[in-house]
């Protein structure tokens, strides 16, 4: 389902700042219920890379910080091995609360549908807005969907990208490396991800320091 429409949650105010945005993000409610909070982007503004990943997980809702949980560690360890100091990056996730399925003691995670992708598309353009990065990274399918309005097949658009006018890049979602089951193949789908991450520095370094 494309997603240029105007966005659900478009608000009637202006907002001056990141922090603005970010108060006025911090009091939505989840558009399906059941999250702690939501999560909102980390980062400086005016870093040289963007990236943006799906929506928080279990432990990203409890920790109330994006990229904290298995993927995070998997992300943070691809950005030190491409030489990216996540301090100096901004991360952020398309959707800002966590979906997820009750079952027994676990929160199973449930991907966002494009209505909900679109319900939060307006906070994400605002939010890159106020950070300007020289690149957007797109961390898998949902990211795709949110920054470039539609959905992209990843696999044949992985690589340099343009979303809404802005620099981008598409890879895919840290997560998708853990779900690899044998070892050979996660670890040549890591080092895929690792250039990935070294192409989107050298291209943030055309214009920005990472
Ligand atoms: N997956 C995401 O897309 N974002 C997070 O913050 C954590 C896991």
């Amino acid at each position: 389902m494309p997603v240029k429409r105007k966005a659900a949650a478009e608000p009637a105010e202006e907002f001056d700042s990141l922090e603005d945005l970010n108060a006025a993000i911090a009091a939505m409610k989840p558009l399906v219920p059941g999250a702690t909070q939501a999560v909102l982007g980390e980062g400086p503004e005016g870093a040289a890379i963007a990236f943006v990943g799906e929506q928080p997980g279990d432990q990203e809702d409890r920790q109330g910080r994006p990229f904290v949980g298995p993927a995070g560690l998997l992300l943070d360890r691809a950005m030190k091995d491409a030489g990216i100091d996540r301090h100096r990056v901004y991360v952020t996730n398309a959707v800002k609360h966590f979906k997820f399925e009750q079952r027994g003691k676990r929160r199973i995670h449930q991907k966002p549908t494009a209505g909900e992708v679109r319900h939060y598309r307006w906070w994400l353009q605002k939010e890159l807005d106020f950070v300007d990065p020289a690149i957007v990274v797109a961390l898998g399918a949902t990211a795709v969907l949110a920054l470039a309005g539609k959905a992209i097949p990843i696999m044949r658009s992985r690589g340099e990208s343009v979303f809404d006018g802005r620099r981008g890049y598409i890879t895919v979602h840290p997560s998708a490396l853990l779900r690899i089951p044998e070892e050979e193949g996660r670890q040549q789908a890591y080092e895929d991800f690792v250039a990935d991450m070294k192409r989107v520095r050298a291209l943030s370094r055309q214009s920005k320091t990472a």
